[in-house]
């Protein structure tokens, strides 16, 4: 069987957690892959003692992954903006395949780095970026590729929703969230969670895939949970709702509607009773009608999961030998639909 040479960048919640599970379960994925995925390389600012990399080579220095001409494809999987930004286009320009967890990184430079893989014909996939281990990506991109998409509205913070479900049973909105941040839920800087950032980055992404429109993270309204009280949401129960943060992306006649805020949901709809970090989302589309998608929104195994999918995914292309290459995974086409956001 051949090998599809790993190189990962960052070991922090998800990079530990895309490690244990690759050992773990490495002949199970080869299996599925047709090939083996073999991590080649680990780099990390910190290292990471307790996951026994054995003779994987490691480093400090996370450009060490992308001089190394064995390696195939980059995970990418440090965070933030800027460092991942620069990291993910020296990738493309060695002519490597991308597999990332970073939605600020999609959501407000998906545009450049999507050209500059075209450019390269490389692949530069997503999915661990959206809603954690919830393989809703693939759900929109294929699974309902027949459709036109109506809308699409659900819980895609799970630092928020954990937040919102402790207060319900009277717990203050600082402890909850520093739980959260000690769980490993949070973004680095928890300020994306509680005000909207996080959800609206995730929002933006699926809203381009759903609507086949660039991405337009700046156009999204966006409002956080972190002047909710305790008063709001018992009142709110009182009346008969749950007070939720959504994420709604609608097509309309005149553009797209972005939109992430508390919203009063009806006690008995789904979407009200999906608590702790759990996300969901609800997709419309015009032949199959409304469908669910409901699992962990963040954690260490569970975004895993979904950055393996994506390595599955880069790593048969590349066991191909194909120049063909996934025209879904970073490959929008060029024309805009009708829809403006
Ligand atoms: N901080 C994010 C959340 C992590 O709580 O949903 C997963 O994207």
């Amino acid at each position: 069987m051949k090998d599809v040479n790993i190189g990962i960048c960052g070991l922090g919640t998800v990079g530990g957690g895309t490690w244990e599970v690759l050992q773990r379960n490495a002949r199970l994925i080869a299996g599925r892959a047709g090939c083996n995925l073999k991590v080649a390389r680990v780099a990390s600012r910190r290292p990471r003692p307790d996951l026994g990399l054995g003779d994987t080579p490691f480093s400090t220095d996370i450009y060490d992954v992308i001089r190394d001409p064995s390696i195939d494809v980059v995970v990418e999987l440090i965070g933030g903006y800027d460092e991942a930004r620069a990291l993910v286009l020296a990738a493309i320009a060695e002519g490597k395949h991308v597999v990332t967890a970073n939605k600020a990184l999609i959501a407000v430079y998906g545009n450049e780095i999507f050209n500059a893989a075209r450019e390269k014909n490389v692949i530069v996939a997503y999915e661990a970026g959206v809603a954690g281990g919830i393989p809703v990506m693939k759900a929109i991109r294929e699974g309902l590729a027949a459709n036109r998409i109506n809308w699409l509205a659900g819980i895609i913070n799970g630092t928020g929703n954990y937040i919102l479900t402790e207060m319900r049973a009277g717990r203050a909105f600082d402890e909850v969230l520093k739980e959260a941040q000690d769980l490993g839920y949070a973004e680095a800087d928890p300020t994306f969670d509680v005000e909207g950032t996080d959800a609206a980055h995730k929002l933006t992404i699926m809203a381009s895939a759903a609507f086949g429109v660039p991405l337009q993270f700046d156009r999204a309204y966006t409002e956080g949970i972190s002047r909710l009280t305790p008063y709001d949401i018992s009142h709110a129960e009182a009346l008969g709702y749950r007070v939720k943060h959504l994420g709604i992306a609608r097509s309309r006649e005149d553009g797209i509607e972005l939109r992430v805020h508390p919203t009063l949901v009806p006690e008995g709809n789904l979407i009200a009773k999906v608590d702790g970090v759990t996300n969901a989302i609800l997709v419309d589309g015009d032949a199959v009608g409304q469908t669910m998608y409901h699992g962990p929104g963040a954690g260490d195994e569970a975004t895993a999961s979904s950055v393996i999918a994506d390595l599955v995914d880069v790593a048969r292309v590349v066991a191909s030998g194909s120049d063909q290459r996934v025209p879904y995974l970073g490959f929008e086409s060029e024309a805009v639909t009708d829809h403006q956001i």
